[in-house]
């Protein structure tokens, strides 16, 4: 009685985990099928890493010593400013933070497109509306500092996420180059610069 038990739930588990690869392989492969080529979103747009197969396959929770090695990995992937600095013009940073345009079919190659930061973050006072899928970054100079380390932490975390929290929902804008690296230097001042509207009252 206890095997026939036994026996019919461990079936079940096994075809709930069988039905759900299916559906897998059905969305990636209806997507493939579906999804066309055109001007600059190519292809390569579905192909998923091993970052990305690892954190997708485990609910994004991997074990922990895999996630660490892998973030290991990531973070060598870090390209830092070769003239060694990380502020760049908080301004420009500030606009870039409230575009969310770029890497559309339609776009030009190598024109540099927006940071869409305002889409999961609140960067400052005074924006109509702002996502929450990441934490508020409203005064963040004012309660991390600004040294040197700080800048790099910022410039790092904007280049590629995945090197602190390896299943991060924050894309990699450096790593996808979907962000150059004045860019992101623009988006360090702004987080950090004492006079940009992140860090005003
Ligand atoms: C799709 C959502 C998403 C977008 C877009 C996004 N982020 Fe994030 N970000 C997150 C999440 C979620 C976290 C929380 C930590 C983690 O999971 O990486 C985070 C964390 C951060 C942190 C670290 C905060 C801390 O307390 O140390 C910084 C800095 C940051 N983001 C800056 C930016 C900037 C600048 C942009 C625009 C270029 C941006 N993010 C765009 C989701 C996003």
């Amino acid at each position: 009685m206890k095997t026939t038990t036994i026996f019919i739930a461990s079936c079940l588990a096994c075809s709930v985990a069988a039905a759900e690869g299916d559906y897998r392989a059905e969305a990636i492969a209806m997507m493939k099928r579906d999804f066309k080529p055109r001007g600059i979103a190519t292809l390569d747009r579905l192909a998923e890493d091993g970052v990305q197969a690892v954190c997708n396959r485990s609910g994004n929770h991997p074990p922990k010593d895999i996630a660490e090695r892998l973030e290991k990995d990531q973070m060598e992937t870090i390209r830092y400013p070769a003239d060694g600095k990380y502020m760049g013009d908080w301004k420009a940073g500030e606009k870039l933070a409230q575009n969310g345009r770029g890497m559309a079919w339609n776009d030009k190659a190598g024109v540099p497109g927006g940071g869409s930061c305002y889409n999961c973050h609140q960067i400052g006072p005074g924006e109509t509306s702002f996502g929450t899928i990441g934490p508020s970054l409203y005064q963040f100079g004012k309660q991390r500092g600004n040294g040197p380390d700080m800048q790099k932490y910022v410039y790092a975390r904007i280049y590629n996420g995945k090197a602190f929290s390896l299943c991060s929902a924050m894309p990699r804008f450096g790593y996808v180059h979907a962000l150059s690296e004045a860019q992101i230097k623009d988006l360090v001042a702004l987080l950090l610069d004492p006079e940009s509207p992140v860090n005003s009252k």
